[in-house]
């Protein structure tokens, strides 16, 4: 036999005898198909950073942040985390967009909207021009799923509720608790019928989940706002000091998801945040990330320059340290002029 047609069927880990079986023809057809087929070297997930709080200024000296929590989350289950500066110039945001395969909004502490004036912060409207991207481009049949967490989730139902009055006052400050399932997890949600029974059970009957917040989103708003109602399934809810406040949800025509508790906590070992850093409170962490990561392998979008990318990765950023709750915490500092 030709010997590179052998070496050709040994990487197909074809052997001869079953080559007989079939005609070489065949077997060759199928080496070009392999060569022609595109190849996806690498997932990646953009994560919009965070201006420095005051209070974080004492101890770092970036102007910008991303947890380092919320990058080993993305990583845990093959997205490769880079950064989107909050106040990114278009320019500069919508190739970053078209080279990634979703985006994570992570907690935060700012400011979403001016209380008194209702203007935006630069990071909210950053936020709507990439929520835009995501429905623009799914319903051309370009796939971009985002999640938000904590403060991600209320920007992406403040951004859909398209008014400042959805933003609801709520105080459940680094506690756990179960979640009330409103929809059958098993069946009725995209998301959640792909975690496990045990990851499902532990969510809804033990107080695995760890809230850290001082507004939600009341469960109210779904009457109140018809255009909160027709773009998210409410999954769970919670009843906080007597308010019910939408704990889950996920888009019903789009790949947006989101969640007002904290899964990625377990993966920041400060020891005054009171995550469950059990196996299964892992296993919760890692069920939305693989979840996640199933969604965003759904696009082609891939970086074109590895030179640029590696400039663009999280964990290349600068390690920093600040408090999430009082103890400092890793993150990356980032600089964005
Ligand atoms: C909100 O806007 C008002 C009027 O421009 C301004 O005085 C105030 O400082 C703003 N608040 C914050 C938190 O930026
Ligand atoms: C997002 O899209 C809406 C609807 O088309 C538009 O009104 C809004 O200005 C867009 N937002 C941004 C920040 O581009
Ligand atoms: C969801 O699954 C449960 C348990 O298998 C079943 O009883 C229920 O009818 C299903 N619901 C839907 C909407 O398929
Ligand atoms: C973005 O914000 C940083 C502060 O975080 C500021 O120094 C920088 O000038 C801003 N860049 C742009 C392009 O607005």
């Amino acid at each position: 036999m030709n010997p590179i047609l052998s070496k050709l069927l040994l990487l197909l880990g074809l052997s001869l005898y079953q080559v007989n079986s079939f005609s070489i023809f065949e077997a060759v057809k199928k080496a070009f198909k392999v060569k022609d087929a595109p190849q996806k070297q690498l997932l990646t997930v953009g994560i919009l950073t965070l201006p420095t709080g005051t209070n974080m200024l004492k101890h770092m000296s970036s102007s910008q942040y991303i947890w380092e929590m919320g990058d080993i989350w993305m990583r845990e289950a093959g997205l490769n985390a880079v950064y989107i500066p909050y106040n990114a110039t278009d320019e500069d945001l919508y190739p970053i967009l078209d080279q990634i395969n979703g985006v994570f909004f992570t907690g935060g502490s700012i400011d979403l909207y001016n209380y008194t004036t209702g203007v935006p912060h630069p990071y909210t409207v950053t936020a709507e021009k990439i929520l835009n991207y995501s429905i623009s481009h799914t319903d051309n049949g370009d796939y971009f799923p985002l999640l938000g967490i904590c403060q991600g989730h209320q920007l992406l139902q403040l951004l859909v509720a398209k008014n400042t009055n959805a933003f609801g006052n709520s105080e459940f400050e680094n506690k756990r608790i179960n979640t009330v399932f409103v929809v059958d997890p098993r069946n009725q949600s995209k998301m959640l019928s792909t975690f496990s029974a045990e990851v499902l059970e532990e969510m809804a009957t033990q107080d695995s989940l760890l809230h850290l917040h001082h507004h939600a989103i009341p469960l109210q708003d779904y009457q109140e706002f018809n255009s909160l109602s027709n773009f998210y399934r409410v999954l769970s809810i919670n009843n906080i000091n007597g308010q019910m406040i939408v704990s889950t949800t996920e888009a019903i025509n789009y790949p947006v998801y989101t969640a007002q508790y904290h899964p990625e906590v377990v993966l920041e070992p400060a020891s005054d945040i009171n995550a469950l850093r059990t196996p299964i409170g892992f296993k919760i962490a890692q069920a939305f990330t693989n979840f996640f990561a199933s969604e965003c392998n759904k696009n082609n979008h891939q970086f074109k320059d590895m030179n640029e990318l590696e400039k663009l990765f999280v964990h290349n950023q600068k390690p920093e340290k600040a408090p999430f709750n009082t103890e400092l915490v890793n993150l990356f500092g980032i600089e964005y002029n």
